[in-house]
């Protein structure tokens, strides 16, 4: 069944017809950047049900594996400011886009909601924004809250108002969900879109696990250790089949999402784990601690085919 799949209508540079997926014309939202209002304490954990346990995960975690040497961690870097992380992780995002362009002649691009969108903020502002080949990148969200494109929870709006609207990237390759289905519905018609792009050698497959093998996943951490929508305890922690899938219980709000599997996230060639502030500074020491004693967090179990880069800043890491 074909996908529903959104590409989407925003004002840029470039323009062009998208071929793949059907268009909306959507207006690009008129408000002001929302940040979301939640706090930690507001999402507690709710699925004590489910434990996954280092010795049972199937795979070696790489995050587990940085012990930390008279050098520091291996794969972690530490940055004055929030400042000087967003201007690294520009250079990291540019770099690989020059690499990937190169290579395979496009570059695919998760990004995750939350702080993580503000931080990209240096790639729309020179030298990058001038220098980047937009025309090769599309962009995909590794979780989505199901509400309205034009609504202030849609990480769609956050990263079209922060980022998105500020650089020629064709309309044709912003990958949104079909905001018109259910969580279920939208999940379904976003897998059915990755397979399309497989099918146009847009997105890679990863020879290894069979899953799409996206060019970089640019990820937050929440204060208890989720990333994407995927929650400590949640039983989608162990999903193994879905490329993506649905949750309607989210723990942080809105409880209705959809959000990319574990298995399509470690077939990445890499991934930003992207962390500032004081207030996950205990959960950036438990994910870096390697204490195997413990149940794994859903970052613990981010584990990439490739590469895994942590950039924190002081207040994040005060506790490393
Ligand atoms: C979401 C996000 C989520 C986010 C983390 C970190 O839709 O809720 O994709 O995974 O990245 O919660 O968010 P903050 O950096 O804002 O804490």
């Amino acid at each position: 069944m074909a996908s529903s799949f959104q590409t989407l209508s925003h004002s840029t540079t470039t323009q062009r017809t998208p071929i793949r997926f059907s268009q909306i014309n959507q207006s690009p939202p008129k408000n002001p950047l929302i940040s979301f209002p939640v706090k930690a304490s507001n999402f507690p954990l709710r699925f004590p049900a489910i434990s996954i346990s280092k010795s049972s995960f199937n795979f070696t975690p790489k995050s587990a594996l940085m012990a930390k040497s008279e050098k520091g961690y291996s794969n972690v870097d530490i940055f004055d400011s929030e400042e000087q992380v967003a201007f690294e992780l520009a250079k990291f995002t540019a770099n690989l886009s020059d690499h990937f362009v190169s290579e395979r002649g496009a570059f695919t691009v998760v990004v995750s909601g939350g702080s993580l969108i503000k931080s990209l903020r240096k790639l729309a502002e020179p030298p990058y924004s001038d220098s980047i080949d937009w025309t090769k990148w599309h962009v995909f969200w590794v979780d989505e809250r199901v509400v309205p494109k034009d609504h202030p929870d849609s990480n769609y709006k956050l990263a079209y108002d922060g980022f998105l609207s500020k650089v020629p990237i064709p309309p044709g390759n912003v990958y949104a969900i079909n905001d018109s289905l259910s969580a279920e519905g939208a999940a379904d018609d976003y897998e059915t879109g990755l397979k399309q792009l497989v099918k146009t050698n847009i997105l890679a497959t990863s020879p290894t696990s069979g899953f799409p093998k996206f060019d970089v996943m640019l990820l937050g951490m929440g204060p208890d250790g989720h990333v994407a929508s995927l929650f400590p305890g949640h039983p989608l922690l162990k999903e193994s089949q879905r490329w993506v899938t649905s949750i309607n219980d989210s723990p942080k709000p809105p409880p209705e999402r959809i959000t990319f599997t574990f298995p399509v996230i470690n077939s990445s060639a890499n991934i930003a784990l992207v962390v500032c502030g004081s207030g996950k500074a205990a959960v950036v020491k438990a994910a870096l601690s390697g204490d195997q004693s413990s149940d794994m967090l859903p970052v613990q179990m981010v584990s990439p085919e490739g590469e895994l880069k942590w950039f924190l800043d002081k207040e994040a890491a005060a506790m490393l």
